[in-house]
């Protein structure tokens, strides 16, 4: 049986964390550990400094609720200090480079987060830090939001339904948080399908790295318009139609392309047959566009679960890349059996 207080890997066998394609499956199911012990203790009242003195450099070009809480409070939690820096608050942006800022910010802080615009500034930061670099989100993915789902989907498995049987079907438009969750879920050896209009499927250079994962770890992975495809789904996710980077599609343009086929409503969740089935979102939601009320008030909603283990991945996250986990991990169980 799986010992929950030891680790596959007790280092991070990469600096940074800006894409899931980077570990596999051993490492992922590390983080996923080390998160939901931490969450677990944590809730029972238990309390851990192992960040105590640390400093984590939050860098945001874009706004967030979820990502900036959730890491604001993990860093208090394990003792350590989140320092916001939002946009134009910073010299970044003005006259300032995104590497020079890097350097600086590694000889005062431990840890750097960063939300970007293009995922190249990602690229770079990590490479002129010398302290590990989270992705907050880019243009391209979104993998601390990976760590959360996986965390939601393992908290809501069906039951009698091995893991790797589940069937996750993304409901929309190709978002980053689209292709995060086919990444994930494919790591996981899971069926991920994407269900939305031809024009907005995911790329095959996307849909190769699925079929890769399916080829180490099982599963499969598929982009359909045909709504048979939505039967025995476990799990029904969706994000907003045309995502955060497009600031220029009008709305009557894409609710054109999306609305109603791909707006989950109770109607799609009946057509998966499953009276079981679990709706995701990463949020924030447009109301009655991609999702209604009733479903996302709903009772098979599990969406403020999934918000609320943006928290339990970024705490196992900021233990995991500043090479305290297994620590954290050992003063769990020691103060377990000393109660
Ligand atoms: N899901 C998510 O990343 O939310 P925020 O944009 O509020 O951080």
């Amino acid at each position: 049986m799986d010992n929950p207080y030891v680790l596959n890997h007790k280092t991070p066998t990469r600096k940074d964390y800006i894409d899931t394609s980077d570990f596999d499956q051993s490492e992922i199911l590390d983080m996923v550990k080390v998160s939901t012990v931490v969450r677990d203790y944590i809730k029972s009242g238990g309390t851990l400094d192992t960040l105590y003195h640390k400093n984590l450099a939050m860098i945001f070009e874009q706004k967030s609720t979820r990502t900036r809480v959730s890491f604001e409070v993990g860093m208090e939690q394990l003792g350590g200090h989140a320092l916001n820096l939002a946009p134009g608050s910073i010299q970044l942006g003005a006259h300032e480079t995104i590497g020079d800022t890097a350097q600086v910010l590694s000889r005062m802080c431990d840890m750097i987060m960063a939300r970007v615009d293009r995922h190249e500034s990602i690229f770079e930061l990590a490479a002129r830090s010398s302290v590990p670099v989270i992705n907050g989100m880019s243009d391209y993915n979104h993998p601390t939001q990976e760590l959360g789902d996986i965390i939601t989907i393992f908290d809501h498995l069906p039951k009698d339904k091995p893991w790797n049987k589940v069937k996750v079907v993304f409901a929309g438009d190709r978002t980053q948080v689209c292709a995060s969750l086919m990444m994930i879920t494919t790591k996981m050896g899971m069926n991920f399908i994407q269900y939305g209009p031809p024009a907005k499927w995911l790329s095959d250079d996307f849909l190769k790295i699925g079929r890769a994962n399916n080829q180490m770890y099982g599963g499969s992975v598929h982009v359909t318009d045909n709504p048979a495809y939505l039967e025995g789904a476990d799990f029904i996710y969706t994000d907003v139609w045309y995502g955060l980077y497009d600031k220029e599609t009008p709305k009557e343009v894409y609710m054109r392309e999306f609305y109603p086929k791909y707006q989950v409503n109770d109607e799609m969740l009946a057509m998966t047959g499953n009276p079981n089935v679990k709706f995701m979102h990463c949020l924030p939601a447009i109301r009655n566009e991609e999702v209604t009320d009733s479903v996302l008030d709903g009772p098979h909603s599990v969406a403020w679960d999934e918000a609320e283990n943006r928290l339990t991945a970024q705490r196992g996250l900021l233990l995991y890349f500043s090479g305290k986990a297994q620590e954290a991990l050992d003063t769990i169980k020691r103060q377990k059996e000393e109660k």
